[in-house]
């Protein structure tokens, strides 16, 4: 029989235990063979397996082994579907288990809070929602293989520059609805194995060292199980960090291994913590090692299980008159160096050791479809070159269609370091600019991790957004172009006009110590909306070859407490002669919204249809989905009221709309003291009839004051209410007349009256 996990621990000396929390080397965890605990490997993630096999790094300079590369978050976010980050998790998993990796270092769950961040194209979204939800899946997926998935960077890591040092500044009610759901959604639905400290410190207190978001938010509200281990290379303080809950440290380190020993022998660090990391990091390895399942996998079918993902991501922006599908008898002509050399993946260490990658030139030939190519400008730097321009313009002027193959250098977006604007290569605009002077049906397709300002987008005809789709990009490309395939994805950020008018733009990237996020809550389109701002491509936008009518929206109940929640359900018909997916969203909007957004999206279904086919879509929707989170009281509060849930085929195109009172079973704490305001008090059901008489009392004996003209005009009515309800309690001393002592008392009789209530 196998010894328990703590029998095992307890048997370990302390240089095992100390040794135990921190890595072999740069990807394998250190292994106690004669008690059983053999040694296991790491890798990353997220979007495939990049396993090295010879000299490590963290940073992508040195190969790692063939591997398939899956479409990148920012990709695969945008087929809004939990099924296919399930399937993608999956095929993950089994990768894992037949190259021997334990733990699979993804999904990366930050949110893109600036287009510019270089790393944006791991990252799934600007909502945390759509976020959490979808990494749920991709972790279940992976797991589903015994295999752990690790959350990662946690938390509010959302720029490169300077993510080592620069300490972010958020508030904690930002933090806890935008920057952690997407970590909370997986952690409670799908208990990923282990989770991974971001470098930066958050509110000025080292993340892996960090108490509150370890200990008070991620063990003790959302009751995660596993182990948190550092970003390669992050530990600041170790001893701090295994006191606050990061139990391992990546890379392996020695030095730090003789620190924790030495915090123990000198009480500075107690052998119930120590036993504690060693634990977590000994169940993950056996759990691993116990359940080895001889998988082989076969690249060739995950390549193409790679490339029909990808047709699933692709985002049609905009498609004038019908301009795409292209027809089998159109001439074509094909530009832009990322139609041979498509990007679809970025830099650093989740870049992957793709060995096959689908170009669209070659799948459109092999398909048969009528196509000629002048490069025009290259895929990798914004070199001009006159003469490709020319034959590039020439060969659209004299085709019937004209598709350009634009995107974003390898070396403009990748890990390390952040984008410094918005814009393309100047190259490519020149070339889309010409190629519109000379050919009506222009198509652009897109090839980035994060938004790009679009001059163009009211000249052409088409835009195709592909992001970075991973290796069958190109297979994907060629079908989705040619009506082979019908789009169906939707953009899982918002596309601003220009980087100003993005709401961290004030605020980014910070002076090098510190990243205030100043913009707070308003991310993406929670800013847009409030602002009444246009925008290029509104959050959930994305055409289809078809069309998709909403039914209306039904309710389970027109009322509801916050405990209970509701049931939402929409019919939706494909109007169209297409086979085609919708996703469907759901967005929860206050009726009296006060400082909360607009609206925020609390549900998603992808449905697929065949022509005239209808379905029902529904949405389950818990108090959470209309709650705010409440300093004071420390967790998630619902605002009593009416709510207006609406459903949509984008953030700004909803279709339907159904309206429901929510009653709140959760109070906000409240006292009274000095400082509370009359107006405040006014607010309080149980104290309002008491000081409503107090006041009329009042206000008869200003209104019998007899005021001239004069001074009627200096404070009129409205002005004399305002100033009375926003006076605080003490205020009475000075306008009333009313003595301390009495004050006091009254102080303490209301919130005896409010305790009673
Ligand atoms: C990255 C992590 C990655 C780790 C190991 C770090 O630089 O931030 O996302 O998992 O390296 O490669």
């Amino acid at each position: 029989m196998r010894r328990s996990v703590s029998e095992i621990v307890a048997q370990m000396t302390l240089k095992e235990k100390a040794s135990m929390c921190s890595g072999k080397d740069f990807w394998r965890l250190e292994s106690v063979r004669r008690l059983g605990v053999p040694q296991v490997m790491v890798a990353d993630g997220p979007h495939g397996l990049r396993k090295q096999a010879g000299e490590a790094d963290h940073l992508g300079i040195n190969d790692s082994i063939p591997a398939v590369c899956f479409p990148t978050a920012c990709a695969s976010a945008a087929s809004f579907d939990r099924n296919l980050l399930r399937q993608l998790g999956e095929a993950l998993g089994q990768e894992c288990q037949a190259e021997g990796v334990a733990v699979l270092l993804g999904p990366a769950v930050n949110i893109k809070r600036s287009p510019l961040c270089g790393r944006n194209f791991e990252y799934f979204s600007e909502d945390p929602y759509l976020t959490g939800e979808l990494a749920a899946s991709h972790v279940a997926g992976v797991q589903s293989w015994n295999v752990g998935a690790c959350l990662k960077h946690f938390a509010a890591n959302n720029q490169e520059y300077h993510r080592q040092v620069a300490s972010s500044q958020v508030d904690e009610r930002t933090l806890r609805e935008i920057y952690l759901p997407g970590f909370e959604i997986p952690v409670r639905k799908s208990q990923p194995w282990a989770v991974m400290t971001s470098y930066n410190p958050v509110n000025g207190v080292y993340a892996g060292e960090n108490k509150h978001l370890l200990g008070d938010i991620l063990r003790r509200d959302w009751g995660f199980k596993g182990f948190v281990v550092s970003d390669w290379g992050a530990v600041n303080h170790r001893v701090n960090s295994l006191k606050a809950g990061m139990d391992l440290e990546m890379p392996g380190c020695r030095v730090t291994d003789k620190e924790i020993e030495r915090a123990v022998l000198t009480g500075r660090l107690s052998m119930k913590t120590l036993d504690e990391a060693v634990r977590r990091i000994v169940a993950a390895v056996l759990r691993f090692s116990e359940h080895r399942s001889p998988a082989v996998f076969d690249r060739q079918a995950h390549h193409h299980l790679a490339a029909a993902m990808a047709e699933q991501c692709g985002v049609l922006m905009k498609n004038q008159g019908g301009a795409l599908p292209l027809a089998p008898e159109d001439r074509v002509a094909l530009s832009g160096g990322f139609a041979k050399a498509p990007r679809c993946q970025g830099g650093g260490s989740s870049h992957i050791n793709a060995t096959e990658v689908d170009d669209a030139l070659n799948w459109a030939q092999k398909l048969g479809f009528r196509t000629e190519y002048a490069e025009g400008f290259s895929a990798v730097s914004d070199g001009r070159d006159e003469a490709a321009l020319d034959e590039a313009v020439r060969l659209a002027g004299a085709s019937d269609a004209a598709v350009v193959f634009a995107g974003l250098p390898d070396s403009w977006e990748s890990e390390g370091y952040d984008r410094r604007h918005m814009r393309l290569p100047a190259c490519q605009l020149e070339l889309i600019d010409r190629v519109c002077a000379v050919q009506k049906r222009v198509i652009v397709v897109l090839h980035c991790g994060s938004p790009v300002e679009l001059p163009f987008a009211d000249k052409v005809s088409a835009i195709l957004c592909m992001y970075l789709a991973g290796e069958g990009v190109g297979r994907a490309e060629a079908r989705l172009l040619w009506g082979l395939a019908n789009p169906s994805g939707k953009l899982p950020e918002t596309w601003p006009v220009r980087l100003q008018d993005n709401p961290s733009y004030l605020y980014w990237p910070g002076d090098g110590r510190t990243a205030v996020y100043g913009e707070g809550r308003f991310v993406g389109y929670r800013y847009y909306d409030k602002k009444e701002l246009g925008v290029r491509f509104a959050f959930g936008h994305g055409l289809s070859y078809t069309s998709f009518a909403y039914g209306p929206l039904r309710l389970s109940r027109a009322r509801t407490r916050d405990v209970e929640g509701l049931t939402a359900s929409i019919e939706i018909t494909n109007t169209g002669r297409v086979q085609g997916s919708e996703a469907v969203q759901l967005y929860v909007a206050p009726e009296k919204p006060g400082d909360r957004p607009l609206q925020e999206l609390r549900g998603f279904e992808k449905v697929t249809l065949a022509p005239g086919e209808k379905r029902t879509v529904r949405f389950k929707l818990p108090g959470r989905a209309f709650a705010v989170y409440n300093e004071a009281l420390g967790g998630w509060y619902v605002p009593q009221g009416g709510y207006r849930l609406r459903a949509g085929a984008s953030s700004r195109d909803v279709r339907s709309e159904a309206k429901v009172w929510v009653q709140a079973t959760r109070q906000l704490p409240f006292k009274v003291t000095m400082n509370t305001t009359l107006g405040q008090l006014m607010e309080q059901d149980a104290l309002r009839p008491l000081l409503q008489k107090y006041l009329d009392r009042y206000g008869d004996g200003q209104a019998r004051t007899n005021r001239s003209a004069v001074a009627a005009e200096a404070m009129n009515e409205d002005m004399q209410n305002a100033t009375m309800y926003e006076s605080p309690v003490r205020a009475l001393r000075s306008f009333g007349g009313v003595g301390g002592m009495r004050l006091q008392a009254a102080v303490w009789y209301l919130n005896r009256k409010l305790k009673k209530s």
